[in-house]
Order: structure tokens, then sequence, then C-alpha cells
């Protein structure tokens, strides 16, 4: 039916279910629909030619704003809690005061390095930050056909927009939910704004406009892309769900997660570092591209 969804990268545990869901989604059109996303490692790419990409927080954390001795204490919670974030064997219970911890150490490391609001455009500029291969067609697709897309962040908020600012997708029909910066009148950074989000709380808890969904309950028919399993309760806000369709992007122990990630998710994307998967089901549904 979709060519893209033929990709050997492409799994999922009950193809008849998506392909109902799909001809279900079709129905409804563009009109009915929104996508929900996860930014890190879902709209970027988690590796480029046998290289890690960076999460919005490395790209500040490996810039010339933070000094040496700083750098290595954020490599080295990097290297204690990122391995807990997408340990399999542990509960999101369990894992949930830890990625607090994570957060909140390293936020009040990089408020400690007099980090300036007008360096953010140029370190994004120099960080090797990339949107996944097909970026184009889908944030351009998604503006022309009129349809929300709403990312939702555990990732730096200004580091997130300066990303798809720079690559020319930051189109009205974006709306964003992440940590943001604050600034202090001189421009420098002294905290971050509202309620920390981190892997496993994105969801209602979290959301501060809580009319973006209320104005969105005719798009009954739900897309959400993430690469964690936290990223699935970030559909909790919809007021009204006819369909909703999970896509998951599997970037690392692929081996040990598989099977969660099938469970879990409608569609599993396995070392895919494209959104051809994507594109192909929105233009399948009747979105432009
Ligand atoms: O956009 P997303 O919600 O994926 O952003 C969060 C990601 O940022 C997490 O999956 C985590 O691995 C990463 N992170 C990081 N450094 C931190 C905190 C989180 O790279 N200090
Ligand atoms: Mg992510």
């Amino acid at each position: 039916m979709i060519a893209e969804l033929e990709k050997k990268t492409v799994s999922m545990k009950d193809a008849g279910r998506v392909k109902e869901i799909i001809m279900s989604m079709q129905r409804g059109g563009e009109k009915k629909l929104q996508v929900i996303s996860d930014f890190d490692m879902t709209l970027t790419r988690f590796g480029h030619n046998g290289k890690r990409c960076p999460t919005c927080h490395n790209i500040v954390d490996n810039s010339q704003l933070v000094s040496a001795d700083c750098k290595k204490k954020l490599k080295d919670l990097c290297n204690t809690y990122y391995p807990i974030e997408i340990d399999h064997t542990r509960s999101i219970d369990e894992k949930y005061p830890l990625m607090v911890e994570w957060w909140t150490k390293a936020h009040d490391l990089l408020c400690q390095q007099n980090i300036r609001k007008d360096m953010i455009a140029p370190i994004v500029k120099d960080s090797g930050a990339m949107l996944r291969e097909g970026y184009e067609v889908f944030f351009n697709g998604l503006h022309q056909s009129n349809i929300p897309l709403f990312i939702f962040s555990a990732g730096i908020g200004d580091i997130l927009e300066e990303i798809i600012r720079q690559a020319g997708v930051f189109h009205d029909n974006v709306n964003v939910v992440s940590n943001y910066m604050d600034f202090d009148e001189k421009g420098m950074l002294i905290g971050f704004k509202g309620e920390l989000i981190h892997t496993y709380n994105k969801n209602n808890s979290v959301l501060r406009d809580k009319e973006y969904f209320k104005q969105l309950d005719n798009r009954t028919n739900i897309i959400v892309l993430g690469d964690t399993l936290g990223d699935l309760t970030m559909a909790d806000g919809v007021t009204n769900v006819e369909n909703i369709l999970k896509i998951g992007f599997l970037n690392d122990k692929v081996e040990e997660q598989r099977q969660m990630f099938l469970d879990a998710y409608d569609i599993v994307l396995e070392k895919d570092e494209t959104l051809d998967a994507v594109n192909g089901i929105l233009k399948n549904i009747g979105a432009k591209n």
C-alpha cells in the first residue's frame, strides 16, 4: 500500500492493524490529522557517517561556551544516566527520579557557565546537529497542508527552535513545548523556565497551554513520533482521539529493546536515519509533499 513501509528498516507487530488505522486516517484526510513529535533522535539524526549526532543538550555541552572542567562533569553525567534512560530492565517508575537528577545536575552546571543568549545561534551553526533525511518534505508538507505539528521535547527549546529556524523549516504550524532557557537582563543564562521536562514526564502534567489541544479537537487522527518509551504519553492531552498511530525510532541497543518497541509502537523504524516511512504515510493520508 505504501512503498516506504516495505523498507527493511520497518517492522510491525500487527501490520493488519496498522493498515486499518492508516485507511481510517485516509478517509479523514489531512483536515482531521495532527502530528505530535519528540525532537532529539526522532526529528534529528542519531548518527551520521559512523558518528553520533548531538542532542540539544550536547550542542551546548560540546560548545566553546562551556569550560573543560564543566564539559568533563557533563560527560560523566551522560555516561552515568544515559544508559539508565534506555535500560530496558528498569521500570519507568525507577528511572523517573534518576532522570530528574540528571537534568537538574546538568542544568545547574550550565547555569554556572556565563552562557549568553546571543551565543545560541552561532553554537547551533557550528554544531553537527542534523535533522533526519527527508525533513524538508516532512516540515514543508505539513505546513502546506495546514497540519499542526506539536514538538514535545525534553531537550532545550531555544536550541531546538534555532535548529529548525536555521534549517528554514520553522513554520507557523509548529508549536514547541520544551525546557526554555531563562536569561537575565544582561542576556546571561540564569535558569530554566517552568516545570522541568525529562524523558518520563512528557504528558499532560507539563503542558502549560491547556488550550492547544482543545482548539484542535476536530483533529482526531493523531500520528505520534518518538524514540523512547517516554514519548508514548505525549498525546495524553489530546481531547478527542479517533485513531492514533505511534511510530518509534529504535536507534540504540536495538537487540535489547526490539521486543519492547514492537509491543509499544505500531511501527518501529530500526536504525533508519530517514523520515521516509513517516513521509510515505503522510502522503497516503493526503498531506502535500
Ligand atoms: O527531544 P527529547 O525529548 O528527545 O530530548 C531529550 C533527550 O536529551 C534525552 O533523550 C536525553 O538522552 C538527552 N539529554 C542529554 N543531556 C542531558 C539531558 C538529556 O543529551 N543533560
Ligand atoms: Mg528523543
